[in-house]
């Protein structure tokens, strides 16, 4: 079935999963509000996050896969850390993206979201015609009319056979030097003139207290994993673990995203699920290659089709100055191409250039060594805070750096890869037979924002009280539950079925005269019929088989 992004979108807002923020002012760019059922969903998906990382974490018996027994703390460290944090994990100098403004519309955007289309000669392959259009956004991979007419007319107008080329902005840049004689790419949206590309920093710039200028600056953190690094010495001396183990942490992250765009899937604001897992350099690629696969495993577990789901390894050229190995766990989201994959969450080995970076200072690769980075007067360029982040390993009496795997996924994108994953449209007979068509949320259970429906059949006073008793009974046994008595059953049914609710309860004549209750599977439609002093255990166990 395909499903388009303006039906998901349109349906969380209808059944107040997601709002645009500030919605009644005309909303707030890269901002978005979880409403009611979207609160109960991520809360969800985050419990599901820490439940597997860290609450049923068993550190005595070796997970299957795992080369050896390990320990998993949590920790949540504040959004706004030391300025020297960013200045020596590199994000103050190296996070950001290259942009460029129209001086017309005023339009910004990423360069390397901006594709060029290049008429070349076919002699000299010198450009003389060039087209710029947007990449990565919903019915924009190509060029508009106006621009191929523009294009077609310049071409035509040199007069010559003329080769075609594609290549992003940077690339077109860069190979035509600045020259005068080159054809100018201009604004992809209004053809107006566009700046020199320029850096951007995506870091939240606030200020602390009443100190004016760069004293009091500080940044909204862009990632939750420098407060697991920074916080390594107090953990390893508060809590006793030992290599291996992992800090956990769920929180907010902010980046100043140039484009944000594809609804939830990249905003300023987001909410990130990262774990730094600690261990001997020599044991790193195995636990690298562990953390990859369960990652991926989980996303499988939790009901993502292995069709949608990908695990790509990052090419060489692709990995990040500190990176060894990384691996990405891509979902085909609907708003990209068929065949195309989006990032969910990314597993990186980090070798030891987080500890060493906060110890020695910033770090930077020359040829296969990090170095501390030194400035012209030969001094570092950013200092680490010059404390001890090794590790002393009792055992063999060894000190060392330990080296990190870092499975980095997102609150939001895991929420938005659930919500497009559950969207099915399907037609089922109605009570009198005939084919309807429905809207149906096949969330995991234990993502289902409400697990159990209560209906009484009919308004009246012998199924009325039942019902209620056993919808309080459900609440106090902490399973999300609703309660509707309006409306025909089959609706109450469709507009459960709409927001994924699995298991709907109705109270009827059986009820009353024999204590019995149906319970509709949302999935198959089986209706089983129990008794109602059962339900709760029932509806119970049915949760705990899907504990993932
Ligand atoms: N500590 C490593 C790190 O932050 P990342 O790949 O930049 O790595 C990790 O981010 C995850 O955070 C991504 O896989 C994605 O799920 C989520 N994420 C990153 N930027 C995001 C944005 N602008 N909006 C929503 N989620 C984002």
């Amino acid at each position: 079935m395909s499903k388009s992004m303006e039906q998901i979108v349109a349906l969380c807002k209808r059944r107040g999963f997601i709002f645009q923020n500030s919605d009644i002012y005309g909303g707030q760019q890269g901002f978005w509000d979880f409403g009611p059922l979207g609160t109960e969903l991520k809360r969800n998906v985050r419990n599901a996050w820490y439940n597997s990382m860290v609450t049923q974490h068993d550190e005595i018996s070796t997970p299957a896969g795992a080369p050896s027994p390990f320990q998993m703390v949590g920790i949540e460290t504040s959004i706004i850390m030391h300025p020297n944090v960013w200045k020596a994990s590199g994000h103050f100098d190296l996070f950001h993206d290259f942009m460029v403004d129209c001086k017309s519309c005023k339009s910004r955007f990423r360069v390397d979201h901006i594709q060029t289309r290049v008429l070349a000669d076919a002699a000299t392959q010198a450009p003389v015609a060039c087209e710029t259009y947007i990449v990565d956004v919903e019915n924009e991979s190509g060029l508009s009319k106006a621009q191929q007419k523009r294009l077609d007319k310049a071409g035509n107008e040199y007069g010559k056979p003329t080769i075609e080329q594609t290549m992003s902005l940077d690339n077109y840049l860069k190979s035509t030097g600045g020259s005068a004689s080159a054809p100018v790419a201009h604004c992809p949206a209004c053809h107006g003139q566009l700046t020199d590309p320029r850096e951007f920093n995506l870091m939240f710039k606030t200020t602390i207290g009443a100190l004016a200028g760069e004293e009091g600056t500080a940044f909204l953190r862009p990632e939750t994993a420098q407060g697991m690094f920074v916080n390594f010495k107090n953990v390893v001396d508060s809590s006793r673990v030992k290599l291996p183990f992992g800090i956990a942490q769920i929180g907010k992250s902010f980046r100043n995203e140039i484009t944000p765009r594809n609804f939830i899937f990249r905003s300023r604001e987001f909410e990130q699920m990262e774990m730094e897992f600690f261990c001997r350099p020599e044991e790193s690629f195995e636990w690298y290659k562990y953390w990859r696969d369960r990652r991926y495993k989980w996303y499988a577990d939790l009901g993502i089709s292995k069709d949608n789901l990908i695990l790509r390894d990052h090419a060489k050229d692709e990995l990040s100055h500190y990176s060894v190995g990384t691996a990405d766990v891509e979902y085909a989201y609907p708003f990209l191409e068929q065949g195309e994959y989006g990032e969910l969450e990314g597993i990186a080995h980090r070798g030891d250039f987080d500890l060493r970076s906060h110890m020695e200072g910033k770090l930077v690769r020359q040829g296969d060594e990090l170095v501390v980075e030194k400035d012209e007067n030969g001094q570092p360029r950013h200092r680490g805070s010059g404390k001890d982040l090794t590790y002393f390993d009792d055992q063999t009496r060894e000190r060392f750096v330990p080296h990190v795997i870092e499975p980095a996924a997102g609150a939001d994108r895991a929420t938005l890869a659930f919500i497009c994953e559950a969207y099915t449209e399907d037609e089922q007979p109605d009570d009198k037979g005939s084919m309807q068509k429905r809207t149906v949320m096949k969330f995991h259970p234990l993502l289902a924002p409400v697990k159990a429906a209560v209906f009484p059949l009919i308004k009246k006073e012998e199924m009325l009280g039942p019902a209620a008793d056993l919808y309080r009974e459900l609440k106090r046994a902490g399973i999300a539950s609703a309660y509707a008595h309006q409306g025909a059953i089959g609706r109450r049914y469709r507009q459960h079925d709409e927001i994924g609710t699995p298991f709907c309860i109705t109270i009827d004549g059986d009820t009353v005269d024999k204590g019995t209750v149906t319970i509709r599977d949302r999935d198959t439609l089986e209706q089983d019929r129990v008794p109602v002093d059962k339900v709760v255990e029932t509806i119970r166990t049915r949760l705990d088989n899907y504990v993932v």
